[in-house]
């Protein structure tokens, strides 16, 4: 008997540090995106200055010592009082001395400009924050400056605030000083205002070595020489527009100018933007064609926005050695790590020019609003990267790839439990597709409308949520794109509110040609007990497509479902046409339908004219078919029969969930029912996969080598003769190595499916390679290759072998952490876990004794050996044992209750759906299983 899942979870184990598998495709994407989000959440929390003066001008001179990495430092901050006080608070961090301090003000009555005397200087000990006691109060409406002398050290750690870091370039090491000041670390820079809401010109100046090149937001003025000081000069640049501390930038290195900058015009406005690249010449080389691209992609978001920027020019500068996750987005001024620089994509060049308009023309007010900002800025990048090159960087992956893990985290019973990180980057995710799918609804002209009249409205301000939306529904009523009575903002926050998406159920009737649907919220994980679901409902677009008049591109029009729980609707096709609603993932919910609507679609799928349907809207259908069956909303043999045009599909987006889902699906068929399930998936995968091979080539896309893997690994795991056979061959030259033990010279994908499907003889060929293994060898390779004997074989003679061996007989080559790894990698079969159950059964008396003062050990054996069955036959079997040996659990007394309570959950979903997904699998193998490759074992 073969099962499958075992096999899957040490796959992904292995390659995903056990994230659930939705998680493993988008985590890369997540990853390199989460930086800031994780930031906002604790800035969001953090002290705000007393609103009693604000700053309305910088002018700060630098003096950085950059051999020793310190740095003096002059400010003076322009202030208008906004309340009689003496008090007075900026930031500054602790690492910041403060050498001097004057404040000079001018009464409203007087107009003559006064010396005011600072009484006291005080830091406070836990925040950064200095304020400065003044003699006397200074009254509402003055208006004056605060000068601060200051020296300070220049950061080495890592590059950010003022930073200096080094790099060696012939032989000799060069220095580099940069600035990251975002999120709030100017403060570590100089005394200011550090809030993002405070928005100023900065006058800056600074010293720099005559060899080197200073840039930071706006161009120098002049540059003046210093006296007694051959080798350095001041440059004083421009007065920046207002803005941000945080947007503030300075770059001082060696770096010369890539060729040929470009000058951008904007027609209607009669100004123009240069654009110039900038790196140490010996990386000019690999910078080639950034002009062009920077070039492409600024056109295109400039085109966007319509707003010109108040800039003469825009710096790009690959600064060596570099090491911040994310580029320096200072306004005017981007600083990236080398390596982005060069790199093929367009999609994080798109990203870092729209902050120079969301992020630095206008602000979030706050912290809070940060994810909102990312998210806009996500989508209108991946938008541009799409249209520069249709996303190839992004293999046409974007949305599916990050809206499956939506659909994943929220449709659990505790969303978030498992990565509690997650949360806020989910949330920018969700935002960033309600941005996309007010694109669709209300078309692209009127969305981009709403958006220029935003950043009009917002310029060198702040903005919040309510800006962006309120902006959107203006233009929307205006060009008629949604009814009078509705409003963004509400709409938007229907999602943005809860951590669930609904479902939508459309029920037809053919007859009246109409259709009722209703909304709730969708769990996919049972049971469905979630409280409050029943209050929960969504403004949610409902888009029609439908097969009597069938067109993708064409905008048709959006029945909105205004927080109802059920709609009627009228006009739809006859009975001899299906329809789609939510057609390309418009709106981020999953559909489902009446089975006749089903039994259209899977049948249309099968005809040459599925291609008619988009290859996201193909790859939808048979999402939420299959999604909706495991959650137990919809019948399996309808959602298998959606699965039936995959034997001409060749699409990779198409396939994409196909993986998951089996993976899924296998873990909760039992033990019964898996041989067929395999040969299932084999009937499935086989043409794919003699397809793909049979043109493999060195420069081929990545996705399509993705997709041969994965086809070829799912084909592996169940039982696919000529793979079983490749890796025997493989695995062969191991055991007729000399020394085996010196080291394994075959791939670990081979390992498994030899200990799932080869001989005793081959797998005990493992298990004395982990016995003997020495020490000197990397001990992550022993723990490969003990996870997989544990978890890979189905023949229960290899299981209990290792269990006597280990366990029983107590062999001093097994630790105790070896013995946690082969309790769970064996409960991670159903065959491991049942023969697990029996071993514990048999062996009771010794095993109690054996583990007596090992608490975790036991509880853990318990619950291996009980928690995994899903059938009422398991839920005897765990009964038995319960009762047997009542008293006697221990610890684990509460482990084995709760494994019945769970076993009785699942026992429900095998009693509904087994013999249903039985009879299905029996048609189709009859049917389609005729040339079938199964490795015997
Ligand atoms: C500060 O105020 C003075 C006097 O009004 C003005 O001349 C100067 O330009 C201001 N500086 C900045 C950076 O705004
Ligand atoms: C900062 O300035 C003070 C006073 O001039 C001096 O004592 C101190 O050593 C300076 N610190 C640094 C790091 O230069
Ligand atoms: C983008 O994709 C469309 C449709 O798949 C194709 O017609 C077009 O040629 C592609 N354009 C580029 C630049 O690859
Ligand atoms: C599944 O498809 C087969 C073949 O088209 C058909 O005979 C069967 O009725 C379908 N089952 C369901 C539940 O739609
Ligand atoms: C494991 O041990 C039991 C008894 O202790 C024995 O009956 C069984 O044959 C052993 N199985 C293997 C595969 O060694
Ligand atoms: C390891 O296993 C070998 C072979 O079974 C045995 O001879 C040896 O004593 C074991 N080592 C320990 C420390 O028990």
């Amino acid at each position: 008997m073969l099962r499958l899942c075992c096999i899957l979870s040490v796959l992904w184990v292995a390659a995903a540090h056990s994230l659930p598998p939705d998680k493993v495709s988008a985590f890369h994407i997540i990853k390199t995106r989460s930086i800031d989000l994780n930031n906002a959440h604790g800035l969001a929390m953090e002290t705000r200055l007393e609103k009693s003066v604000k700053p309305t001008g910088y002018r700060l001179e630098l003096e950085p010592y950059l051999e020793d990495g310190l740095f003096k430092g002059h400010v003076s901050i322009n202030v208008t009082w906004l309340e009689d006080t003496d008090e007075i608070s900026v930031h500054c961090a602790h690492e910041i001395e403060i050498t001097n301090t004057e404040v000079k003000a001018t009464f409203p009555n007087t107009k003559e400009i006064q010396k005011v005397s600072v009484k006291r200087v005080s830091m406070d000990i836990k925040k950064p924050i200095v304020t400065l006691r003044l003699e006397k109060s200074i009254p509402k409406g003055s208006e004056g400056h605060l000068v601060f002398g200051f020296n300070g050290t220049m950061e080495t750690e890592n590059t950010e605030a003022f930073f200096k870091t080094t790099y060696m370039e012939q032989e000799t090491e060069r220095i580099v000083a940069a600035t990251q000041l975002r999120p709030n670390n100017a403060r570590r820079m100089f005394p200011c205002f550090d809030e993002p809401g405070y928005k100023t010109p900065f006058q800056l100046s600074v010293v720099r070595p005559r060899n080197m090149i200073a840039l930071s937001n706006v161009p120098v003025a002049r540059t003046e020489e210093i006296t007694g000081e051959p080798n350095a000069v001041w440059d004083h640049f421009e007065m920046t527009p207002p803005m941000s501390t945080f947007t503030l930038g300075l770059v001082i290195a060696e770096l010369n100018q890539l060729a040929d900058s470009k000058q951008l015009q904007n027609e209607k406005e009669d100004s123009s933007i240069e654009l110039r690249v900038w790196g140490r010449p010996e990386y000019h080389q690999a910078l080639e064609g950034v002009n062009e691209k920077l070039f492409t992609v600024f056109k295109e978001i400039a085109n966007f926005w319509r707003v010109s920027l108040p800039l003469k020019r825009l710096d790009i500068v690959a600064l060596p050695n570099y090491q911040g996750v994310k580029p320096a987005d200072n306004w005017g001024l981007i600083v990236f790590k080398e390596s982005d620089l060069a790199s093929k994509g367009y999609l994080q060049l798109a990203q870092e020019l729209s902050y120079q308009w969301l992020g630095a023309f206008t602000t979030p007010a706050w912290w809070s609003d940060a994810h909102l900002n990312k998210a806009l800025v996500g989508y209108l990048a991946a938008e541009t990267a799409f249209k520069i090159n249709n996303g190839s960087e992004m293999e046409g992956k974007w949305p599916m790839t990050v809206l499956y893990s939506l659909y994943y985290e929220f449709s659990k019973r505790y969303p978030h439990s498992r990565i509690t990180g997650m949360k806020q980057e989910t949330a920018s995710t969700k935002i960033e597709l309600l941005f996309r799918m007010f694109n669709y609804t209300f078309g692209g002209d009127t969305f981009r409308e709403g958006l220029r009249e935003f950043i009009k409205e917002r310029k060198f301000k702040t903005f919040t949520g309510d800006h962006v939306w309120n902006a959107l529904t203006a233009a929307a009523i205006k060009d008629n794109k949604i009814p009078k009575d509705l409003d963004v903002r509400t709409i938007a926050n229907s999602w943005i509110e809860k951590d669930r998406l609904p479902l939508i159920t459309v029920k037809r009737n053919y007859k009246s040609k109409s259709a009722h649907v209703t909304q709730k919220v969708y769990l996919r994980e049972r049971p469905h007990d979630v409280p409050d679901a029943a209050k929960m409902s969504w403004w949610a677009p409902l888009v029609i497509a439908r097969e009597d008049a069938l067109d993708f591109n064409k905008g048709t029009t959006t029945i909105w479902m205004k927080n109802q729980k059920e709609l009627e609707i009228n006009d739809l096709p006859g009975e001899e046409h299906f329809i789609i609603v939510n057609p390309e993932e418009i709106a981020p919910f999953p559909v489902n339908y009446d089975d006749e609507n089903w039994r259209l679609l899977a049948n249309y799928l099968q005809t040459n004219n599925r291609l008619r349907i988009p290859e996201l809207t193909r790859a939808k259908l048979l999402h939420d078919a299959w999604n909706l069956a495991y959650a137990g909303d919809l019948a399996f043999a309808t959602a298998f029969n959606m699965t039936l045009f995959l034997r001409e599909e060749r699409h990779h987006l198409v396939w994409d969930p196909v993986f998951t889902m089996i993976d899924h699906i296998g873990k909760h068929i039992c033990e019964c029912m898996h041989e067929k399930f395999q040969a299932y998936v084999r009937t499935l995968l086989t043409p794919l996969y003699e397809e793909l091979i049979k043109d493999e080539r060195e420069d081929e896309e990545n996705w399509r080598k993705n997709l041969r893997g994965h086809t070829k690994t799912f084909l592996c795991q169940a039982g696919y003769a000529p793979c079983i056979k490749e890796a025997q061959e493989q695995f062969s030259k191991w055991m007729q190595a000399k020394n085996p033990d010196e080291g394994n010279p075959i791939a670990n994908q081979y390992i498994c499916p030899v200990f799932k499907y080869g001989s005793k003889k081959e797998w005990e060929f493992g298990l004395q390679r982990v016995i003997n293994f020495p020490p000197s060898r990397k001990q992550s390779e022993r723990t490969y290759l003990l996870k997989t004997l544990a978890g890979c074989p189905v023949d229960v003679y290899k299981i209990n072998r290792l269990l006597n061996l280990s366990v029983l007989e107590g062999n001093g080559n097994f630790t105790e952490t070896d013995l946690f790894l082969i309790f769970s990698m064996v409960s991670g079969s159903p065959h491991g876990h049942t023969t697990l159950f029996h071993f514990l059964n048999n062996n009771w008396n010794d095993l109690k004794e054996k583990f007596q003062s090992k608490t975790n050990l036991w509880d853990n054996l318990i619950t291996s050996a009980t928690s995994q069955f899903t059938t009422q036959a398991g839920l005897e079997l765990v009964s038995n044992l319960y009762v047997a040996h009542q008293g006697e659990f221990g610890s684990a007394e509460h482990i084995i209750e709760k494994s019945m309570r769970n076993i009785r959950e699942e026992a429900k979903w095998s009693d509904a759906n087994l013999p249903v997904i039985d009879k299905w699998l029996d048609w189709y193998l009859s049917v389609y299983n005729v040339n079938d490759k199964v490795a015997k074992n």
